[in-house]
């Protein structure tokens, strides 16, 4: 059988140094454990505005479609603040993401035990925490019809619609159950069916997915309003979230800041199943191309590694070597290792990209 493909599109900022990092490891995997993929790199954003005057070449587009991974850096800076909206670095990821259709976006809360004090919350609610948020990407009331401001007599009105279609959410709970099976084997599935139509499709399509073909995973419901208490109370609760567009947002978002750094979030945005069975896949960090450090070795190459070990996971049915990258950097992290971003107020000395590179490699050799 053919190697895996993997695209690699570092990007502008520190893209393309915390990418750097995780090319050493891809290597590394290869050299030690016999893992090879098929690598190919291109241009994406700026970069790709610089080289061919669109922040996404189509060709790069078509490639993107046919690899089982694209890894992401990230892209944009000030060079481009003054470009014409279309011609955005941002717009070559969101092209991406809509061509791809990936409608299913992944965003884990992990808390290492040596960051918990980063959390906003008590280091035994957060230590150990493992969860992961499938929020529904490509639907909902940021797209539903109708919607826009209208006057009606003497005042505006601002209308967005909640939609979803059976298909629509059948979809990302397939995706949920799924990732769930690699992991804890639980769902939780949030809404607000108690006074939302929508809510109430997407309660009951969740419980026929279910029934029919996942009857093997344990599946709860819970209203969003109680999801985000719950969430803050006792996060350890729960394995596998499912929920919409909206809610995804808000949750995805509180649930990440229970952990610290931006410099240590990944994320993936999965699509439909492609021939090989594997979904469309993006892996990329939450955090953006960070102007104020670039070029300078200081930015935390972590967010863009455990990217690459969600794709190992949840591409490649690695969850072994993803396991094994996820304690590497756990253990730097408990050796106390820890670039700028992971600095505490009694200071220390911060160390490179590189070297955390390294560290994390020297740990997997281990
Ligand atoms: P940002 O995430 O780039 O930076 C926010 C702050 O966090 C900065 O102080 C930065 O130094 C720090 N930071 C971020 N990642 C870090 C890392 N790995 N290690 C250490 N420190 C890190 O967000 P900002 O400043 O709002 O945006 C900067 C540029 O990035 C803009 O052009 C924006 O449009 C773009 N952006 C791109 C994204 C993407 O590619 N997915 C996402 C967010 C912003
Ligand atoms: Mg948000």
């Amino acid at each position: 059988m053919a190697n895996p493909s993997i695209l690699i599109l570092a990007g502008d900022g520190i893209g393309p140094e915390v990418m750097s990092e995780v090319k050493k490891i891809i290597s590394w995997f290869g050299d030690n454990r016999g893992l090879h993929f098929d690598l190919s790199e291109d241009l994406v954003g700026g970069c790709a505005y610089d080289a061919h005057g669109t922040p996404l070449h189509d060709d790069t587009m078509a490639k993107a479609q046919e690899v089982d991974a694209v890894l992401l850096g990230a892209v944009g800076g000030p060079k481009y603040d003054a470009l014409d909206f279309s011609l955005k670095p941002e717009r070559g990821l969101l092209r991406l993401r809509k061509e791809m259709d990936l409608f299913s976006n992944l965003r884990p809360a992990q808390c290492f035990d040596a960051l918990a004090d980063f959390s906003s919350l008590k280091k035994d609610i957060v230590a150990g925490l493992d969860i992961m948020i499938v929020r529904e990407l490509t639907s909902g009331v940021y797209f539903g019809e109708p919607r826009g401001i209208h006057t009606e007599g003497n005042e505006r009105v601002g209308i967005n619609t909640q939609r979803y279609t059976e298909s629509e959410i059948a979809r990302v709970a397939r995706s949920a159950f799924e990732l769930a099976r690699k992991r804890g084997n639980k769902v939780c599935s949030m809404e607000k069916a108690n006074v939302m139509e929508s809510g109430i499709l997407w309660r009951d399509v969740v419980t026929e997915i279910h029934a029919k073909e996942y009857p093997d995973v344990e599946l709860s419901h819970m209203y969003a309003d109680n999801g985000a208490m719950q969430l803050v109370r006792n996060p350890k609760q729960f394995d596998v979230i499912v929920t919409d567009n909206l809610f995804g947002d808000l949750l995805s978002d509180a649930a990440a800041m229970l952990t610290g750094s931006l410099g240590m979030l990944p994320s993936a945005s999965l699509g439909a199943p492609m021939a090989n069975g594997r979904p469309k896949a993006l892996y990329e960090p939450v955090h953006g191309s960070a102007p104020d450090i670039a070029g300078q070795g200081k930015a935390n190459p972590i967010a863009c590694i455990l990217s690459f070990a969600m794709a190992l996971r949840y591409s490649f049915d690695l969850g072994t070597e993803a396991d094994q990258l996820e304690a590497a950097v756990e253990k730097v992290l408990a050796d106390g290792l820890r670039t700028g971003d992971l600095m505490g107020p009694d200071g220390g000395t911060p160390v490179s990209t590189s070297e955390m590179g390294d560290a994390i490699i020297a740990a997997l050799a281990a």
